[in-house]
Parts: C-alpha cells; structure tokens; sequence
C-alpha cells in the first residue's frame, strides 16, 4: 500500500524541466524588459550619446590593432559605436532566424501534446524578439548614418551582406522576419527544384513514423505553396547552404527528438550573444554605481541581456533535459544532429579575427571589403594604398587585437562547453567542442587571414588599372 502511493506520488509530480519551464513563463510574462527596451530605442538620439563609449574598449573594431592606436579620440568613439551597431544588426538577423523557428518547433510540442506552457513562452518569445529587432535596427540605422552618412551603409561585418541600399534598410526597420530574411534572393533552377524535392523526400522517409507530428506552421506553408523556411543571413544562414537548411528544417519540424535538438543550436546563438553581451551589463552596472551618465545603446543591451537570459534557461532546457521525455533518437537522428552541430562548430565559431574581436571565425574577403570602405570613408579619408597597408598591418600581424580575440574564443568555448558535455548522444568531437577549440590558435589565424588578404588585396590593386 506504502508503495503503491509512493508511486502515485511520484507520478503526478511534475519533472524538473517542467516546473523551470513555468517558473520562467511566469517570470518572463510578468517582466517589463521588453518595454523598457523598446522605449529606449524610440527615444534614442545619436548626438545625445556621442560623446560616450558604449562598452568596453575592447568591443571596438580594430581593437587592439596598430591602427587603433593611432586613431584619434573621435574615431575611437565611432569605432566603439559601430561595433554595437554591427553586433545588434547581426543579432536582429540572428533573431529572426529564431522567432521562425520558435514557430516550426511549437507545432511539433503542439501535436505532442501537454507542453502548453512551453508553447506559450516560445510564442511570447517570439513577440518579443520582434520588439528586440526593431530597437537593434532603429538604433543602428540612426547610428550608422550619423557616423558614415550613406557610404557603407551596407552591413558586411558579419559575412553575407545586404544591398547597399538605404531604402532597403528602412524597409528592414519593419519586422516582417518571413518576407525579409527567408525569400530566396536565388529563383530556382529545375536543378534546385529537383534536389529540393529529393531531400524533402528523404527526410519525411526517414522520419515517417513521426509524421503525425509535423508542424503545424510547415503544414500551412505548404498548402499555401510557399518553400520550407530556412535562414539565408545571421548566424543561421552561415551554418550550411539554404538547402540543407530547409533540409534540417523538415527534422526540427517533424520529430520531437530533433525539435528538442534545435534548442542545441538555439542555445549556441544565445551562448554567442551573451559571450559579447554580458561586458556590455557589467559597464552598465559600473557607469550605474558610479551615478554616471547611461548611453541609451548600453541600456538596450542591458535590457536585452535580462530578456534573453530567459531564452537562454529555455533553450538549455529543452536541449538538455526534456529531449528525454521523447523516444531514444534512432541512429539516423544521431547522425543528422552530430553532421549539423560538426557543421556549425566549423562555419560558427572555429577560427580567430584579427579586426573584430570576439568574432570566432577567420577574416573573409566581405569582411575586408566592409573595412576598406571605412577606411576610405570621411571618418579616416584615407585613399586606397594608405588603406591596403594599414589594413595589412591589422590583419597580417600579431597584435593585442588577437589577444583579445582568443580571450572572448576561449569564454564561449566554457559556454558551449556547459551544454554540449552532458548530450549523451552527440558525437564526441561535439560534446568536447574539439573542432572549435582547434580554432583556438593565434598561428594558425595570422596564416589564414594573411592568405585571404592577399587575395583581396590582389583584387582591390586590379581595379585600379
Ligand atoms: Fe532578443
Ligand atoms: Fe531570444
């Protein structure tokens, strides 16, 4: 009899992950971050804030490098500014790429069953991020005028860049993250066509005894004819070619296996964002003991930290404890989640950058492009020579900037670390971050960034005759 109700007991007890998914609900709902937030970024002046470092020193472009100590006071400011404003521009991608997939994911917990709390707080989640990415983009674009006026309005400091268009970039002030972050820029040839079909196929054959399962918010797409969702910008579309995205995107939407394994990578663009967010809380709580003056972009990072720090418990939740709740993965499963992880340990986070600290890949050519035309903008006024050599000096030297950068590589890869060592069924190269860590090396990121500068280099010198 004592037993019998010791098991009844234990029953109805909810699990762990369970009563931290309510708890975080109710606290998130009953939070006003998000207000605070958005206020500040209707209110937001550029002149008013000026004349403030935003951060740290070290979150400046350049930072650390031969031209940075050469610059003057007024370029440091702006190079202090642009870096949140690359940063933010970059999260406001990334964030779309979320709310899209908070969307496909909740279908799948929807046709489950019993997890309604977990698909309300991923649907305020994304009402949420929608707030976060008008702030980031009101705040940027005021920015980046004021700084640079029209001529490098195009954000290229990421990777893939947006047309350099201002029209464009006032459009993106309205979040309409479907439309403008997930329309292929590509038509599509029979080829594509043809491909896309075969591995929609072979997903929804592999996953055939989950289709009961399948997304809601994929089903109506589908019936409205509109392609699988797939990021094509932000963390998300660095991870793999769009293809494969939507290939993935049929798992995370099918089987509640690889819908909690999602939360593995969303948790990673978390890790990302909280890696190079939390020295942004920690001046602000400095300038705040201090009784200082507060420069509104501080204040919105501070604000989005607090937001996101309820993502970030979800997120680690679902990743961690409640993909248990679900049948073990079949080998298949295995497969695809250690191919992608593997995949977005190489793209994400395997390298080191010699002019933007805290980025975890190597230097591209995008990247050069973006400097050079800071370079030659009114705020240096430098011409192309003077450019190419200083831009030398900063990418092909060993200098305090790629210190710097193997500081804030070596924190993320604790982060990842905190995750992906307690996923019994990853590969192991994923749960110990072996290829991130391998990134980890100032030699090897002077060899790989000096070669693709002299690809660019040799190119931008073409021009000229
Ligand atoms: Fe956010
Ligand atoms: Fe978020």
């Amino acid at each position: 009899m004592i037993v019998a109700n010791k098991t009844s007991r234990l029953q109805v007890q909810p699990k762990t992950h369970i009563k931290v998914i309510e708890k975080t609900f109710s606290n998130n709902s009953d939070s006003d971050y998000t207000e605070k937030l958005a206020e500040l970024g209707n209110k937001f002046n550029y002149a008013s804030n000026s004349n403030y470092y935003w951060g740290d020193r070290d979150l400046s472009l350049l930072y650390g490098t031969p031209l940075y100590d050469a610059a003057s006071e007024t370029q440091k400011l702006a190079l202090n500014h642009l870096y949140w404003v690359g940063n933010y521009n970059h999260t406001a991608v990334s964030e779309a790429t979320t709310s899209i997939y908070n969307m496909v994911t909740t279908g799948v917990f929807r046709a489950v069953g019993g997890y309604d709390t977990l698909c309300r707080e991923l649907e305020f989640e994304t009402e949420q991020e929608s707030y976060h990415i008008r702030t980031f983009q009101k705040i940027g674009f005021k920015s980046k005028m004021a700084i640079v006026g029209k001529t490098i309005l195009g954000n290229s400091l990421y990777g893939k860049s947006e047309q350099e268009n201002p029209n464009n970039l006032l459009k993106s002030l309205v979040p309409e993250p479907v439309q403008v972050y997930f329309t292929s820029k590509k038509g599509s040839s029979p080829f594509s066509r043809d491909r896309d079909k075969a591995l929609g196929a072979i997903a929804k054959m592999m996953l055939r005894d989950k289709q009961q399962y399948y997304s809601q918010y994929l089903k109506d797409l589908e019936a409205k004819g509109e392609p699988i969702p797939a990021p094509s910008d932000g963390l998300g579309g660095r991870i793999a070619p769009r293809y494969w995205l939507q290939f993935f995107t049929l798992h995370w939407g099918m089987s509640p296996f690889m819908a909690c394994q999602y939360y593995s990578l969303r948790y990673t663009a978390n890790a990302i964002l909280k890696n190079q967010e939390y020295p942004y809380v920690r001046y602000f709580r400095e300038l705040e003991q201090k009784d200082e003056y507060i420069p509104t972009p501080t204040a919105v990072s501070y604000y989005h930290l607090l937001d996101e720090a309820f993502h970030t418990t979800i997120s680690q939740t679902i990743a961690r404890d409640m993909y248990k709740d679900f049948p073990a993965p079949t080998a298949y499963e295995k497969f695809i989640s250690g191919a992608i992880v593997a995949q977005m340990q190489r793209n994400l986070l395997s390298g080191l950058s010699g002019i933007l600290p805290g980025r975890c890949v190597y230097d591209d050519e995008m990247l050069m492009v973006f400097y050079y035309k800071l370079l030659t903008s009114p705020l240096f006024g430098m011409e192309k020579r003077e450019a190419l050599d200083w831009l030398e000096k900063c990418v092909c030297q060993e200098h305090q900037g790629y210190h710097t950068g193997l500081k804030y590589h070596q924190s993320l890869l604790e982060l990842m670390r905190r995750l992906f060592n307690r996923l019994d069924y990853q590969w192991s190269i994923n749960r110990d971050m072996g290829i991130m860590a391998a990134g980890g090396s100032i030699e090897k990121a002077l060899v790989k960034n000096s070669q693709t500068f002299k690809q660019f280099s040799k190119s931008m010198l073409a021009q000229e005759s």
